[in-house]
C-alpha cells in the first residue's frame, strides 16, 4: 500500500474510525477522505455514488455503522437493520463501481449464532441461530460480510471483513441509553463514587464471559489488513481472552475507586453466555494485540474524565 494512497475512512469520528484515522497518519497516510454523517449521509445511494465519483478513493474502510447496545437495539430494529444495510450497500456497490482496489469492512462478533461453540471461528458464521436482541443488527452485518466475500470471490478483489469483538477506548459512548457494558459500568461507578459511593445497580446475572479490546489495538489490526493482501475473506480480530461480566466489574471499579456495593438486576437480560472469539487466523499471519484491560480500562477512565461534559447521544 503506498503512503499517497486516497483512503476514504468511513465514520472517521466515531470511536473506532477515529482510531483508524489516528493510526494511518500516525504510520505516514496522508490522503485520507473523511466526510462526517452530516456531510454525505451513507444512507443516501446516490449521494455516495456522486461522492465517489468525485473523489476516486482507491481504499475504503468501513467503520461507519449504527452502533448500540441491547436496550438500542431492542428499541430500534428497524433502524438497526435498516440503517446499516444502507450505509454498506452503497459504500461496497459504490466501490465496486468505481474499481476501489481494496475494501476493509468492519463487523462485530454477533454475527455468530448465540449458542456456538467457544472460542468462536470464522467457519461458525450461519450455522445456527443468533442472538434475538442483537439479530437486527447482526443479520445486516451478515449481509455486508457476504456482499464483500461475493466481490471477492466474483471479481478476485480484495475485499476483506474484520469481526472484532467487544470494543472500547477513548471517544467511546457513555450514554446510558445507547451505550456498551464497559463503558456503563465506568459511568455508573463513577457516579456513585460521586455522590458519596453509592450502590450500583447493573443488568444481568453478572456470569456471561466477555471479551473486550482497546480501539487502538482494531486500528492496528485494519492497518495491518491495509498493509497486507489476506488470503481469505473474514478475520476475528480480539485478544482471546475473556471473563465474567462480574470480574470486569470488579476490576471497573478498582480503577474508579467506587468503595460502595453492587447490586445485580437479573431482571434484565444477560445476552449470549460467552463470546470469546478464536484468533488463531490473525495471530498465525503475524498480528497480535498490544493493550492489556486493565492499562486499557485506566486509559478509557482518563478520557471519560477528560470529556465528560460531551456524553455523546446518539439520534434515533
Ligand atoms: N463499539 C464496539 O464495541 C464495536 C465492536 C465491534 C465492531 N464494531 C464496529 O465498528 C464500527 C464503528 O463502531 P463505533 O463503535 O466506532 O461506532 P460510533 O462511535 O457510533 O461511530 C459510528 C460512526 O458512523 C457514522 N455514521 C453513522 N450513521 C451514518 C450515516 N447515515 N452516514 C454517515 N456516517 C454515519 C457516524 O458519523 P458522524 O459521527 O459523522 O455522525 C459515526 O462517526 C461499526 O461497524 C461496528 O460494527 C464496534
Amino acid at each position: 500500500m503506498e503512503k499517497q494512497s486516497k483512503i476514504f475512512i468511513a465514520g472517521h469520528n466515531g470511536m473506532v474510525g477515529a482510531a483508524i484515522k489516528k493510526a494511518l497518519e500516525s504510520n505516514g497516510y496522508g490522503n485520507l477522505l473523511v466526510r462526517s454523517s452530516s456531510e454525505l449521509d451513507l444512507r443516501n445511494q446516490q449521494g455516495v455514488l456522486d461522492f465517489f465519483e468525485a473523489e476516486q478513493p482507491d481504499v475504503v474502510i468501513d467503520a461507519a455503522a449504527r452502533v448500540g447496545g441491547i436496550l438500542a437495539n431492542n428499541n430500534f430494529p428497524y433502524q438497526f437493520l435498516m440503517d446499516n444495510m444502507q450505509i454498506q450497500n452503497n459504500l461496497i456497490d459504490a466501490a465496486h463501481k468505481h474499481d476501489v482496489k481494496k475494501f476493509i469492512f468492519l463487523g462485530s462478533s454477533c454475527i455468530y449464532p448465540k449458542l456456538a461453540s467457544q472460542p468462536l471461528k470464522e467457519e461458525y458464521l450461519l450455522t445456527d441461530s443468533l442472538e434475538p436482541t442483537n439479530e437486527w443488527y447482526a443479520i445486516a452485518k451478515i449481509t455486508g460480510v457476504k456482499a464483500c466475500e461475493a466481490i471477492r470471490k466474483q471479481f478476485g478483489k480484495d475485499y476483506v471483513s474484520l469481526m472484532p469483538t467487544n470494543l472500547y477506548g477513548t471517544k467511546d459512548n457513555f450514554d446510558l441509553n445507547t451505550s456498551h457494558v464497559l463503558p456503563a459500568m465506568i459511568r455508573k461507578f463513577h457516579e456513585a463514587k460521586e455522590n458519596g459511593h453509592l450502590p450500583v445497580t447493573l443488568w444481568g446475572s453478572g456470569t456471561p464471559m466477555r471479551e473486550f479490546l482497546f480501539v487502538d489495538d482494531l486500528a492496528n489490526a485494519v492497518l495491518f489488513a491495509l498493509e497486507s493482501v489476506l488470503p481469505d475473506y473474514l478475520y476475528n480480530v480480539g485478544t482471546g481472552v475473556d471473563l465474567t461480566i462480574k470480574a470486569l466489574a470488579e476490576i471497573i471499579q478498582k480503577t474508579i475507586g467506587h468503595e460502595g456495593t453492587i447490586i445485580w438486576d437479573s431482571s434484565k437480560p444477560d445476552g449470549t453466555p460467552r463470546k470469546l472469539m478464536d484468533i488463531s487466523k490473525m495471530h498465525s499471519l503475524g498480528w497480535k494485540h498490544q493493550i492489556e484491560l486493565s492499562e486499557g480500562i485506566a486509559k478509557t477512565y482518563a478520557w471519560f474524565l477528560a470529556n465528560q461534559q460531551d456524553y455523546k447521544q446518539v439520534k434515533l
